[in-house]
Formats: C-alpha cells, sequence, structure tokens
C-alpha cells in the first residue's frame, strides 16, 4: 500500500491588529452593510508594525504546527512554504523558516499558486511520500496581502486579510484519499499582480508601483464553477457522496461562494466550516488557518473525512479528500 499525506499536526498565526469594516470607512467609501452583504466579511486581521511579517507569521504557526504533534524540526525532511508575498525575492520563505527553525534536515522550496498554494504544497508533499523521497513534512500558508492591495481600490482591498496557517504532514497509509490540482494561465489576467520595476539599465520602465487587479464577478464566476466540479470529481475517485465528508474546508474568499457550492452539493451549511467573516481572504493561508481554527476547537475526530479545495490566481485550483 502506497504511502499518502496525512496531517498530524497544526498551527496558524493573526496579527495582532483588527480591522473592523466600520475602520474601513473610515478610510473610504465604504459601509460594513456593503461589505457584510457581500461577502460575509466583518472584520480582518493586518500587520501593523516591522516585526511582523510574512515570516514572522510562518514561523510563528509552523512552530506551533510542530509542538501540536511534538515533532521536532530536525525530524522534518521537507519544507513547503506557498505564497505570493514574500519578504523576499530570495532566499525562499522555506528556507529563512528553516533557518529560524533549525530544521536543518529539510529541503526547503516556496509556491507560487496564490489562493490554491496550501493545496498545491499538500499535494506535492503527497506526490513525494508516494515516491518514497521523503517522510515528514512541514507545509505553510502565509500571506501579507495588505503589502500589494490597492488601498484606493474599495473592491478589492476590503476583502483581503494577513496571516498564517501551518500543517505537519507525514507519509501513512492512512490519510489521504484522492486529490487533484490544474492550472489555466489563459484565465490568468483577471486576478493579477505584477511585479517590481526592471533596474535593467537598457531598459527604460515605468517605475510606479503595481498592485493586486481583479476582476470580482470573473473571479466569483470561475470559483463557483470549479470548485463544484473539483468537488465531484474528487468524491467521483473516491466513490463516495457528498454526505460521506464530515468537513468541508473551502477556501475562504466570500461566504457566498460557499454558501452556493453548499447548495450545489444539497448540503446543510453547517458541514462548512468558515472564518471569512473574521479573516476576510488570507489567500494561500485561509485553508489551514480554518483547519487549525477546527481541529483546537476540539470538532475534529480521527477517522472523519475532510474534504480541502481552494482556487485562485493563475488560474489555478487544487482539492484534496483525507481522512483525519
Ligand atoms: N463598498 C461599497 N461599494 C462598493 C465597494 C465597497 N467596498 N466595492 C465596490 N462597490 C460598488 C461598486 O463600485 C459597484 O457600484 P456601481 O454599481 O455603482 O458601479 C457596486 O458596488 C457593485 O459592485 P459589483 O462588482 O457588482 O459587486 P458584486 O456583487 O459583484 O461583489 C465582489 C463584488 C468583489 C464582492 C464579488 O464579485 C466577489 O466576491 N468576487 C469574487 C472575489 C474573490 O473571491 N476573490 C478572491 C479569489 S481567490
Amino acid at each position: 500500500m502506497s504511502m499518502r499525506a496525512k496531517i498530524i499536526g497544526t498551527g496558524s498565526c493573526l496579527p495582532t491588529k483588527i480591522v473592523t469594516n466600520d475602520n474601513l470607512s473610515t478610510l473610504m467609501d465604504t459601509s460594513d452593510e456593503w461589505i457584510q452583504s457581500r461577502t460575509g466579511i466583518r472584520e480582518r486581521h493586518l500587520v501593523s508594525s516591522e516585526s511582523e511579517t510574512t515570516l514572522s507569521m510562518a514561523v510563528h504557526a509552523g512552530t506551533s504546527a510542530l509542538e501540536d504533534c511534538s515533532i521536532l524540526p530536525e525530524e522534518l525532511d521537507l519544507i513547503i512554504v506557498a505564497t505570493v508575498s514574500s519578504d523576499f525575492i530570495t532566499p525562499s520563505m522555506a528556507c529563512m523558516v528553516q533557518k529560524e527553525l533549525g530544521a536543518i534536515n529539510a529541503t526547503a522550496f516556496d509556491i507560487n499558486a496564490a489562493c490554491s498554494g496550501f493545496l498545491f504544497a499538500l499535494n506535492t508533499a503527497d506526490a513525494y511520500f508516494q515516491s518514497g523521497l521523503y517522510q515528514t513534512a512541514l507545509i505553510i500558508g502565509v500571506e501579507t496581502l495588505s503589502k500589494i492591495v490597492d488601498w484606493t481600490e474599495r473592491s478589492t482591498c476590503v476583502l483581503f486579510g494577513d496571516g498564517a496557517g501551518a500543517a505537519v504532514v507525514r507519509a501513512d497509509q492512512n490519510g489521504m484519499i484522492a486529490n487533484l490540482q490544474g492550472s489555466n494561465g489563459a484565465g490568468g489576467h483577471v486576478l493579477m499582480c505584477k511585479g517590481r520595476s526592471n533596474n535593467n539599465p537598457y531598459i527604460t520602465t515605468d517605475l510606479s508601483p503595481d498592485y493586486l487587479y481583479m476582476d470580482g464577478q470573473e473571479v466569483f464566476k470561475f470559483a463557483v464553477k470549479k470548485e463544484a466540479e473539483c468537488i465531484h470529481e474528487l468524491l467521483e475517485q473516491a466513490n463516495l457522496t457528498p454526505d460521506d465528508v464530515t468537513w468541508y474546508l473551502l477556501h475562504q474568499a466570500n461566504q457566498r461562494i460557499i454558501a452556493s457550492i453548499a447548495r450545489k452539493l444539497k448540503l446543510p451549511l453547517d458541514k462548512f466550516p468558515s472564518n471569512v467573516d473574521h479573516c476576510g481572504n488570507t489567500s494561500a493561508a485561509s485553508i489551514p488557518i480554518l483547519l487549525d481554527e477546527v481541529h483546537r476547537a476540539g470538532d475534529l475526530k480521527e477517522g472523519d473525512l475532510l474534504l480541502l479545495s481552494g482556487f485562485g490566481a493563475g488560474l489555478t485550483w487544487g482539492a484534496a479528500l483525507l481522512r483525519w
């Protein structure tokens, strides 16, 4: 029987500053009513000091996941950080996390798959476990999107929050049941953020910074369609019905997206834990933060079936069905 990824510990980190919708309405022309009715978001955590960084949140979440399952940093042979808001172009966040944790035996690298990043990291660890190359991985989804959103563009900046979530995953015969992922680069223009300016002396470039751009309605349509397809495909692969899954842990972008998936599957919303009301969309961090909240609330029992699913810029999507 082949070895697959089993989640054995979780951790998360949210910045201390909480910004409510009313706080935002003092900065721009918006309202608590508009934001809550369109998205379900009430408040989000945003970094508010130089010491709160993508790296600091990743290390905090990673340490807490290791403590949760009593794994020592030296036991890790793989660290993957999923992020689009790294503090550095190089080294990778994963190498910097490795240094901070003292995880001297790990291979470390980052993945850029936006809001699907945590699923891509989990599926990558799972593929390595199946190949036999690694046995114990720390995977982290972390974002400081407050650095890259346009704070003069009310239709995007109100949606996002900062944070980190982490999981320790181990090669096991009783974890992952089925997974999938995919990309459609041709659709990528609906959600993008250009990189920094060019420093090449032979090229004259516009030095103005560029921020996150999103076509909200196109992304909404893509999300609902693709996420429903992924869930059906996974259940079919595993020969299960929607009702067999104990918890659906979906990317936390918008409560209306989550509710429409629940409706499409004809399932009660209480199978879909959610934290978008107090975290906003934390991109790659959203699913592991939610997983950690559900775990720490004592809601996960051994053998529970979890379906994790995310979608995001790229365009990208990923999903995993696994046993807790
Ligand atoms: N406060 C008040 N009004 C706002 C606003 C804000 N923060 N943001 C936009 N508006 C206004 C718009 O200007 C527009 O006004 P107009 O009709 O006078 O032009 C109006 O609200 C409606 O905007 P619209 O784009 O039709 O809203 P919507 O119902 O599509 O909701 C989103 C917008 C962004 C909430 C929704 O499209 C969405 O959630 N998309 C998916 C985003 C997502 O999941 N992204 C992450 C992917 S990982």
